[in-house]
């Protein structure tokens, strides 16, 4: 996930099936470039800061939305989680997912699946942590998603999602330059436009371009989806790259112009009849 190296324009066609195509393209430049350490920006800043959010996971029951090639399943089963199911609709990421986890065996258990559907298969109250990083904003129906992972909660549970931040994310995007070169400010616009982004990745280190559509809808109407699904928001995290992961790559300096992802920590309320179907 490297937002700087992305263009966007509207998109023609957004559902579960375009998502799928594409992810299924994608995914061998995707998983490649996070398998050769080259995706640092996830690597190296917003994975970690992910990894921080959830907290000890010791001995927990997680259930991953928008698994990909795996890459925060792994990282809950070597925190300690010690059941680990990855959902994702791609055939081909999911393959990527299998494939590693045959290289390394964690005990990872991948489904192909819609993550909106997923609570019908395991069941209301299966696990203590649902998390999706940087996925929710690829979903056509998050919403659906958001009230699914509610459910597929114990009480008390937590859903822990990172997304690119809908306040910098957006359609128009310019970065503002010094006479070196340097970005010093984040200039956009079209926030309030919610209609479906198409993302052209292109960029030295996947081996071929692609191009995927993602969600783009507004702060406002994330935290309402969240706060009316009945979930009480116990962390909110806007992460900034650390010193040292920027003397390594300074490309993430960037992180510390303009929030570029936000984090959001929600406790399934076990006391409160939520607001959902
Ligand atoms: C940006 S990738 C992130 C993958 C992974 N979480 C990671 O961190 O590398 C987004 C993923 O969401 C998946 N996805 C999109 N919509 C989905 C849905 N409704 N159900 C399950 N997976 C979905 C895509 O196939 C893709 O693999």
């Amino acid at each position: 996930m490297t937002k700087p190296n992305q263009t966007r324009e509207s998109a023609q066609r957004f559902d579960l099936k375009s998502v799928r195509r594409e992810w299924d393209v994608a995914s061998n430049a995707y998983a490649d470039a996070q398998e050769r350490g080259l995706d640092y920006y996830r690597l190296n800043f917003f994975g970690p800061a992910m990894v921080d959010a959830c907290g000890d996971v010791t001995g927990l029951e997680v259930l991953d939305l928008g698994c990909g090639a795996g890459y925060f399943s792994r990282q809950m089963a070597e925190n300690g989680a010690t059941k680990i199911v990855g959902v994702d609709i791609s055939p081909n990421q999911l393959a990527h997912a299998r494939r590693l986890e045959e290289k390394e065996r964690l005990g990872i258990v991948y489904v192909d699946g819609d993550a909106a559907a997923i609570v019908e298969s395991y069941g209301e109250g299966a696990f203590d942590l649902v998390t999706a990083c940087v996925s929710l904003v690829d979903m056509p129906d998050p919403e659906r998603v958001i009230r699914g992972a509610y459910r597929a909660l114990r009480a008390r549970g937590r859903l822990v999602f990172t997304n690119t931040h809908p306040v910098t994310d957006t359609k128009t995007r310019n970065w503002i330059r010094d006479a070196e070169g340097n970005k010093i400010a984040l200039e956009i616009g079209d926030y309030f436009d919610e209609s479906p982004i198409v993302f052209n990745w292109i960029s030295e280190r996947y081996k071929y371009p692609f191009q995927t559509t993602g969600n783009s809808f507004t702060l406002q109407t994330w935290m309402r989806w969240v706060i009316n699904t009945g979930f009480i928001i116990e962390d909110f995290v806007e992460p900034c790259a650390s010193d040292e992961a920027i003397a390594e790559w300074p490309g993430l300096d960037d992180s510390r112009i303009a929030p570029t992802f936000l984090i959001v920590v929600g406790r399934k309320n076990g006391r409160v009849k939520p607001r959902i179907d």
